[in-house]
């Protein structure tokens, strides 16, 4: 039997940004190393001027933008679902992306949807992860990797990345300490998140 004949076949990423889209660059640059079984199907930013949807570009990955602003919550929602549904992931990845995702939206991607978080969780769930574990006197920081579940940066862990807080450190000083390890981190976790998902998501999308 060839070794091809029982390889699977790549899953189908859609990953989900707000901004300068660093992680989604360590997850592109992974993916097309052969790193992660999988390839980056779309990019979706909620925020029409991302940085991330350049890279997404420059990689030649369709990207998109479905803006949150002027619409409701379940509006945008639907419209981000759909978006993501036409290019039939099998998995959805949330890299950097800055909206909280209402009940509806989770269950729809239920076990199939992951994100990374700045901090140790279950410390520091939110925003301001940094600036807040310096204010608490905190020895240790870090990032997490962990499965999308209803509760906010919740859900099982994938994997952790842990960094020293040293005593000059500013928010921004420790968040770039974090954001080298969330390079590190998360597309390692998702090589091995990839490996373990049963086999959907990976034949070409109608859209
Ligand atoms: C990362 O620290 C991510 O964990 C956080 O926002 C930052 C996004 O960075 N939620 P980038 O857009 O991936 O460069």
């Amino acid at each position: 039997m060839s070794s091809s004949a029982d390889a699977a076949a790549p899953l189908r990423l859609a990953v989900l940004i707000s901004g300068n889209g660093s992680n989604l660059q360590s997850i592109m640059d992974a993916a097309a190393g052969g790193g992660i079984n999988a390839r980056v199907a779309v990019v979706i930013s909620n925020v029409a001027d991302a940085f991330g949807l350049e890279r997404a570009r420059r990689a030649g990955i369709p990207a998109m933008v479905i803006e949150h602003r002027r619409r409701s919550r379940d509006a945008f929602e639907d419209a981000l679902m759909n978006g993501i549904d036409r290019h039939g992931p099998g998995l959805v990845v949330l890299a950097g992306f800055m909206r909280i995702l209402g009940a509806g939206f989770v269950r729809h991607y239920a076990g199939r949807m992951v994100n990374i978080h700045p901090s140790l969780l279950p410390l520091y769930p939110g925003l301001d992860t940094h600036a807040r574990a310096i204010a608490a006197g905190d020895s240790q920081a870090g990032c997490t990797v962990h499965v999308v579940t209803e509760k906010l940066d919740d859900g099982p862990i994938l994997a952790r990345a842990v960094v020293p807080i040293l005593p000059a450190d500013t928010p921004e000083t420790l968040a770039a300490r974090v954001l080298a390890e969330e390079h590190r981190i998360y597309p390692k976790a998702l090589a091995e998140h990839v490996r373990r998902l049963p086999a959907i998501g990976t034949g070409a999308a109608s859209g």
